[in-house]
């Protein structure tokens, strides 16, 4: 799916009007703090109705100027089957519904977007809970397996913390039930987590030569302590950690605790790399990601790409420009950086979308 228009009231300080996209790249630009990754966030919102800015909800998306309390989105998406499909949807304090010409849906499943930010690359190098999250979500899109048996692994999580924390009479006996179930789903967990690091495997290293031109091993290794275990061993371990448990009052160990290392030529990125290495391997890992995805989909995902020039120098600008100009996937770009603008506009075919305070001028 891509997207051709895109219309929001009361986003943020986006103005009513009707943004074009073409199917290659979008360049969005303007100055700092007008506008342009709130229409990122627009459409993100929109597909997922989530946004990717942290503790950010419907409050936070409001128009401060608007007059009602309520968002509206309007939107025009193309399929990889040549249709177009309208996808409206208004969103308020308490609900949000959301139509597919026309029809209410529930959820929007196939409009897949990858987002790629300044920050995420410091965050995915520093904080193991943001990793985790990462790959869940990525893992996710590729697999509704995963997705799935994810969902129920929280689920009995939950429940488990729960009576670890308040212990209702014969609780041991729950704990001992929920454990089987936690233990089947982590075996799954495990191998998709592992499936998904060896698929992407294939594909880190050499888009790193092609988009930075240098030659490096990229992999990421999976940091589980239920690793190369069976269902009953799995069982048998969180037995065995149940009296620390209690204690704690919640479940220590398990693999919602699983971490990944990215492995830069073997070593730890985090202890070894430049903030610009950091930066390539993670751009790196992400256009991996984007490739593995068509290979399983045979399409591409939406690519959101806000103001990604910090860090990495002309050269690396100019390849990674380069790289998404021979690639097949729709790009929204942003950038207020004028040198990197620069690069962009080299590129003859791209769309350009000008924004000040919340109004497209081009
Ligand atoms: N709920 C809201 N209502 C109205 N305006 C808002 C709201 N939330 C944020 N804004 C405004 O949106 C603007 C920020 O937009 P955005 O983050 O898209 O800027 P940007 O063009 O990406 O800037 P930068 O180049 O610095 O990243 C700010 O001017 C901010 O005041
Ligand atoms: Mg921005």
């Amino acid at each position: 799916m891509k997207v051709e228009k895109l219309q929001v009231t009361n986003f943020r300080n986006l103005e009513d009007q009707i943004i074009s996209f073409s199917a290659g790249i979008n360049c969005i630009l303007g100055e700092n703090g007008n506008g342009k990754t709130n229409i990122l966030e627009a459409l993100y919102v929109l597909a997922t109705k989530k946004s990717f800015r942290k503790n950010a909800g419907f409050p936070q998306y409001l128009g401060m100027d608007g007059e009602k309390q309520e968002i509206l989105f309007n939107s025009v998406f193309r399929s990889e089957e040549d249709k177009q499909i309208s996808l409206s949807g208004k969103m308020n304090e308490d609900a949000s519904s959301f139509y597919m010409n026309g029809k209410p849906i529930k959820r929007i499943n196939n409009i897949k977007m990858v987002f790629i930010n300044p920050f995420d690359s410091y965050s995915f190098h520093n904080t193991p809970g943001f990793r985790r999250t990462w790959f869940n979500q990525y893992i996710s899109m590729l697999s509704c397996n995963y997705k799935k048996t994810l969902t129920k692994y929280n689920t009995a999580l939950r429940f488990r913390n729960n009576l670890l924390s308040k212990r209702p009479p014969h609780y041991r006996d729950q704990v001992n039930a929920i454990d089987r179930e936690i233990a089947k789903h982590s075996v799954i967990i495990i191998n998709e987590r592992l499936r998904f690091l060896d698929d992407i495997h294939s594909y880190c290293g050499d888009i790193f030569k092609e988009i930075f031109s240098e030659k490096h091993d990229l992999k990421i290794s999976l940091e589980s302590k239920f690793l190369n275990l069976n269902e009953n061993e799995i069982f048998d371990a969180l037995q065995e950690g149940l009296a620390r448990d209690i204690l704690i009052g919640r479940t220590t160990c398990g693999v919602h605790k699983d971490d990944y290392i990215l492995l830069f030529d073997g070593l730890n990125s985090y202890d070894y790399c430049s903030l610009g290495q950091q930066k390539m391997s993670f751009l790196s890992l992400l256009f991996a990601y984007i490739k593995l995805f068509r290979y399983k989909f045979n399409s591409y995902p939406i690519v959101l790409i806000d103001d990604v020039s910090g860090e990495l120098d002309k050269y690396r600008w100019r390849n990674l420009v380069s790289y998404l100009e021979k690639s097949n996937f729709q790009v929204l770009i942003t950038t207020a950086n004028e040198k990197f603008k620069e690069e962009l506009d080299r590129l003859e075919d791209a769309t350009r979308i000008f924004i000040s305070s919340g109004s497209i001028t081009q």
